[in-house]
């Protein structure tokens, strides 16, 4: 199939055009390299350096590659940078993902099918019951939990309107090589590059807010499985555990031989204080599970 993955130069998104080029796929990358990088790139891929934004320029990509399946990962993907300045978040993970949908409802072909990285950890605010189902209420609490509530609600939108089909995850917090260790989310690999140049980690709050981490390699398996299954459904990506940041601290801490303490810095407004996802869905509907637990996925994250 010939596949666009938006994105595809970051973290999430080079690791599933490597899973689809290997699966035998032509894949395109669009991607303004705002926190991606050239390293990422698979030669394979056909990349285009573009603003997911720029109404021109995406639609000139779409009347030219006419893709079956768009693959959606470009975002700013960071709730503190969201909460300190909304505008960029929701410019791009909102209208930027109206332009695609849009040039895609017009200039795809075939199949037809879009595929979208929603977020389970930042789309529900603080549920009452844990792990959260997707019938637990959408609330987020920052400008980047909205941007993915909307970015979600336009496909529907678009997908109605132009016949095509979707897919969309809602995913926790992900890790895994390639993340990168200088943005502001990822604790895995911000912990264990601070940790590496002998720096000490800060841990907002007291250590014991938690998060259900999923390793990337179980998120891609599951973008594998959505180019046939799973249409039209919203489904969490997550292992159900909650894992406290000082329970990751000591981890990657004991994986580097690290001895010193974190910063405690105040917790942040807008942060979510406990989260954990209930996949049983996407077990159901497209058979996905998690397959890496939380110490061979730290210990393969943070290998060189
Ligand atoms: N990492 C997580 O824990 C997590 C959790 C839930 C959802 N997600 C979602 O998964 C996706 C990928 O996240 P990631 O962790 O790989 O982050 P990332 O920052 O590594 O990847 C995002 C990519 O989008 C690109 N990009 C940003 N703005 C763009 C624009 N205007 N036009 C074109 N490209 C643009 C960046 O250059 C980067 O390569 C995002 O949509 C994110 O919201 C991630």
């Amino acid at each position: 199939m010939k596949i666009i993955v938006t994105g595809g130069a970051g973290f999430i998104g080079s690791h599933i055009v490597d899973a689809y080029i290997k699966a035998g796929h032509k894949v395109v990358v669009i991607d303004n390299l705002l926190t991606g990088f050239r390293k990422n790139l698979n030669k394979k891929a056909k990349f285009y350096k573009a603003d997911i934004r720029d109404s021109a320029t995406i639609l000139r990509i779409f009347k030219k590659e006419r893709p079956e399946v768009v693959n959606h990962h470009a975002a700013i993907a960071e709730v503190a940078k969201s909460l300190r300045d909304p505008l960029p978040t929701l410019e791009v993970n909102v209208l930027g993902t109206a332009n695609l949908l849009n040039n895609f409802g017009k200039y795809g072909r075939g199949a037809r099918r879009f595929i979208f990285a929603s977020t389970g950890g930042a789309i529900y605010g603080e549920p009452k019951n844990l792990p959260a189902s997707e019938k637990t209420p959408v609330n987020p609490l920052s400008p980047y939990g909205l941007s993915k509530k909307l970015g979600e609600d336009l496909i529907e939108y678009y997908a109605k309107q132009h016949d095509f089909e979707f897919v969309i995850f809602r995913y926790s917090n992900v890790y895994g090589p390639r993340q990168n260790p200088k943005g502001e989310a990822g604790v895995v690999a911000i912990f264990g590059g601070l940790m590496r140049l002998k720096q000490r980690p800060i841990i907002f709050g007291d250590g014991s807010k938690t998060r259900d981490y999923v390793f990337v390699s179980d998120v891609v398996h599951a973008n594998m499985l959505a180019l046939q299954k799973g249409t039209g459904k919203r489904m969490n990506i997550g292992r159900g555990e909650r894992v406290s940041d000082r329970d990751i601290f000591d981890a990657v801490s004991s994986e580097l031989r690290y001895s010193d303490k974190p910063i405690y810095k105040p917790f942040r407004k807008g942060e979510v204080r406990h989260i954990s996802l209930d996949a049983k869905l996407a077990k159901k509907t497209i058979g996905w599970q998690p397959q890496v637990n939380l110490g061979a996925g730290i210990r393969k994250a943070l290998s060189r």
